[in-house]
């Protein structure tokens, strides 16, 4: 597929499923994301992500930790590799390991991730379970640009569900994936890919205005 426009080069990296993987994917067919999944990378073999990009004819990429003697070789095998496919914007997408701070420097404003958690609320892992202990009422995802500071980078946009009497942590993560994570990760990276995004001085700039606080989107039509 040739270039398109602005900012249209999308690198997605996984480790796992890739449901928000098949979310870009399926934006892209759909019509609502304008960007080229150029390459995905993932750093374990057997990712059940990896099928659905080669499903989709996307090249992929494993880089794994074990070939690397350290963390910091690891980091700059795989961010040479990402230079190579000159990328607008970076998705990690359920990308589960911790990258060094050379690495968010060398590709800051252009990082994203998405978190299963309403942040600043629920840092780190078994976000999940961690809501359903708290007994909050909402739960949700964030997309957030990408700093030294683990899921603490500026947010873009978040969405939320009600957490259900009879949820338990696989439903809920369930419901977060299905109504909330494969909806809001495409449409950042729709603003992304249009050039409608940027980081400057850590905050969120659309449009060319800063975001006074970060975008949220509520999700409560769900059966
Ligand atoms: C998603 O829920 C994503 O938000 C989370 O991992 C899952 C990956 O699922 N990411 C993090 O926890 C990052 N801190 P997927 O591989 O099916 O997209």
């Amino acid at each position: 597929m040739p270039d398109r426009g602005i900012a249209n080069r999308l690198v997605v990296l996984i480790s796992g499923n890739g449901r928000n993987l098949q979310g870009m994917i399926d934006a892209v067919a759909a019509g609502r994301l304008s960007a080229e999944l150029v390459h995905v990378f993932c750093d374990r073999q057997n990712a059940a992500g990896l099928t659905r990009a080669w499903r989709a004819g996307i090249p992929t990429t494993i880089v794994s930790r074990r070939d690397h003697e350290s963390r910091a070789a690891f980091d700059r095998a795989l961010a040479r590799r990402i230079v190579a496919e000159r990328p607008d914007w970076i998705a990690l997408a359920g990308f589960m390991r911790i990258l060094s701070s050379e690495f968010v420097q060398q590709f800051a404003g252009k990082l994203l991730n998405i978190h299963p958690s309403l942040l600043p609320k629920y840092k780190g892992l078994d976000t999940h379970s961690r809501v359903l202990k708290s007994g909050d009422p909402r739960h949700g995802a964030t997309v957030h640009f990408v700093s030294d500071d683990l899921d603490g980078g500026p947010p873009v946009l978040s969405g939320s569900v009600a957490v259900r009497e009879d949820d338990d942590a696989a439903t809920l993560s369930d419901r977060v994936m299905r109504r909330v994570e494969v909806h809001i990760y495409p449409r950042v990276l729709e603003w992304a890919a249009q050039g409608r995004l940027a980081l400057r001085d850590q905050s969120v700039f659309l449009d060319g205005e800063p975001l006074a606080s970060p975008l949220h989107e509520s999700f409560d039509d769900d059966q």
